[in-house]
């Protein structure tokens, strides 16, 4: 699917078919997930997913009862690492290798400065890990929709309870849960007009920032 076709017509469902995802395709739609960008490429990202009922059962418990967890075929926990090291030499080591960095001492240099920023604190680092994983958290959802697969991206869960049922260690951050599925053929997610979207003119401000103090919302596929 084209780039723009891809934006304009993704949307968030709720109500999929029992058209199972076959195993290559999930592959294929997290590979493209990793190409997301991350802060210093550390990729603190983790998927947990989770396709079988009894799973699925136990998410619904901790999101609210939203029953699209359940009738997806695949739920997704994005889980951020906030250990910032996590990954660092493997990933400084691959930058010596492919030239980009000059020598040994500016990849030691890296590797410490990650270090020093892994002493900030558990709000800062989950503030760190959510940017890069709430970018891999979209592209899982583009490159699902390049499949014919739709999603729901959900906040609607407790983090504490989701960590306990799923025995999520300490480091890693629970930041959203992603449906995936084929859509059901008559979902009013995908019939329904496109929910209203605040105009360009609003949200972009060149140079300076002066935020508009009233809201406006314009139908996003309207040429306007
Ligand atoms: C961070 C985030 C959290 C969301 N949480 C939920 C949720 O818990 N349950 C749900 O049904 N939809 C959830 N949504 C979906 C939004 O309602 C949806 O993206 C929005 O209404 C715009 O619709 P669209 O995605 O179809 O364009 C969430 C979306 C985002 C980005």
């Amino acid at each position: 699917m084209d780039f723009t076709e891809l934006v304009q017509t993704r949307r968030s469902v709720h109500e999929y078919s029992d058209q199972s995802i076959e195993e290559d395709t999930l592959q294929r739609i997290f590979k493209r997930t990793t190409l997301a960008p991350s802060g210093y490429n550390l990729q603190p990202w983790e998927f947990v997913a989770l396709r079988e009922e009894e799973s699925k059962e136990r998410l619904k418990e901790v999101a609210y009862n939203q029953d699209h967890v359940v009738e997806a075929d695949t739920s997704v926990i994005v889980l951020g690492s906030t250990d910032l090291t996590r990954h660092s030499e493997a990933v400084f080591e691959d930058w010596l290798a492919k030239g980009y960095l000059p020598n040994n001492d500016v990849k030691e240099s890296l590797i410490n400065n990650v270090e020093k920023m892994n002493t900030m604190s558990k709000a800062d680092k989950r503030t760190w890990t959510t940017r890069s994983t709430a970018l891999a958290a979209m592209t899982l959802m583009f490159a699902a929709w390049d499949e014919g697969i739709a999603s729901c991206p959900m906040e609607g869960f407790d983090s504490e309870a989701l960590v306990e049922t799923f025995d999520i260690p300490d480091e890693y951050e629970p930041v959203m849960l992603i449906t995936l599925g084929y859509p059901a053929a008559d979902t009013s997610d995908i019939e329904n007009e496109r929910k209203g979207r605040r105009p360009v003119d609003d949200v972009v401000h060149y140079e300076s920032f002066d935020p508009s103090s009233e809201t406006t919302l314009l139908d996003p596929s309207a040429d306007n």
